[in-house]
């Protein structure tokens, strides 16, 4: 019944379709391109992604712009930049100490000075040839959709919102306004929202009929409920009664993938645990991740020799998860996703 109310809604909304599992360019298409880049998600585009999937940060001049952390060394060139060598420092994110170079500490103009590179070098070589790549605006970002010539949706994500928050730059009213500004402000359109933290999840209940994703680790507590408040742990929130509790605020769960099909300690994959269908009685979507077609990240099972970065049998398990009934994969390689979805 779920599916077909799916359809009718898909249908209805002239969305990406949502009668079989959306599939979200993580990072963009960061498996071939330097991670949320124009470029991955231009490529992403191309390859016919549902969804793109910013991760949102906030600058000095409190301007949302897209990296995975709010410190930048493993990503970009600032490391190589001597006008910005007196900025390295040290704080405190999120419980832990961090040291290099932070978003909050730079303008939107000194950022756009820097170029993004691939973080995963050793693995992903051939995505080190893209050099020339600024950091992107979420604005940028939500611009790419309406050239894309088709329905495309966003998914973006809140990093370090009780961080932000606590240093003046709250984030949620900021991203409400950006995606109204794009003409997105209804459940029926074609976003996402999500955050590992609660408080800004259940800040945005109230400032947006956006649909919003509780992502859940594989271990510990959201950072505003276990650290830094007394809620919920991922290992409870995974339980009937915090699916329930979820509902209650957000619309879908993107958990780690090994809540769903988990491995023994050689990587073999295990029976599939019951979170799809728990989630599913609790009315929420459910969204693992992150599906990559390395080697490194593959089961034990689905590798393909034995090169780290050589890529496995990902279809394999694509395959698998479509068929335990989840409603989208985020994979750094959507064409691949794709390909799966069809019965490639
Ligand atoms: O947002 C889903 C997934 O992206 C969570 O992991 O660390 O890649 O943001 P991360
Ligand atoms: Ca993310």
């Amino acid at each position: 019944m779920r599916r077909l109310a799916l359809l009718l809604a898909a249908l209805i909304m002239d969305a990406p379709s949502m009668a079989q599992p959306i599939v979200i360019a993580h990072r963009g298409a960061s498996g071939s391109r330097p991670e949320h880049t124009i470029a991955a998600y231009k490529l992403a585009i191309e390859q016919g992604a549902d969804f793109i999937e910013p991760d949102l940060v906030m600058t000095k001049d409190d301007v949302l712009v897209i990296r995975h952390e709010n410190e930048i060394s493993d990503t970009t060139d600032v490391a190589d930049h001597p006008a910005f060598a007196d900025r390295r420092t040290t704080k405190a994110i999120d419980g832990k100490l961090v040291t290099g170079w932070f978003v909050e500490d730079f303008t939107l103009a000194e950022l756009k000075t820097l170029r993004a590179r691939e973080r995963l070098p050793q693995l992903r070589p051939r995505n080190t040839i893209w050099r020339d790549e600024p950091i992107a605006t979420f604005e940028e970002a939500l611009a790419l959709l309406k050239m894309a010539g088709r329905p495309v949706g966003i998914y973006p994500e809140t990093k370090h919102p009780s961080y932000f928050a606590s240093i003046g730059k709250p984030m949620e009213r900021a991203l409400v306004d950006a995606l109204a500004r794009a003409g997105l402000t209804e459940a029926s359109d074609p976003v996402f929202i999500q955050s590992f933290e609660v408080s800004n999840l259940k800040v945005l209940r109230g400032l947006t009929r956006l649909r919003l994703v509780q992502l859940i680790e594989g271990s510990g507590a959201p950072y505003d409920q276990g650290e830094a408040g007394t809620g919920l742990t991922y290992a409870g929130m995974i339980t009937p009664e915090g699916l329930k509790a979820i509902a209650g605020y957000a619309d879908a769960i993107g958990p780690y993938k090994l809540l769903i099909e988990p491995r023994d300690a050689s990587g073999k994959t295990l029976s599939p645990t019951s979170l799809i269908a728990d989630a599913h009685s609790a009315r929420l979507l459910v969204h693992p991740w992150t599906f990559r077609s390395e080697n490194f990240f593959l089961s034990a099972g689905d590798r393909i020799g034995t090169r780290p970065g050589g890529h496995g049998d990902a279809a394999a398990e694509f395959r698998r998860f479509f068929d335990y009934g989840v409603d989208g994969v985020f994979s750094d390689f959507p064409a691949e996703a794709l390909a799966a979805r069809t019965g490639g």
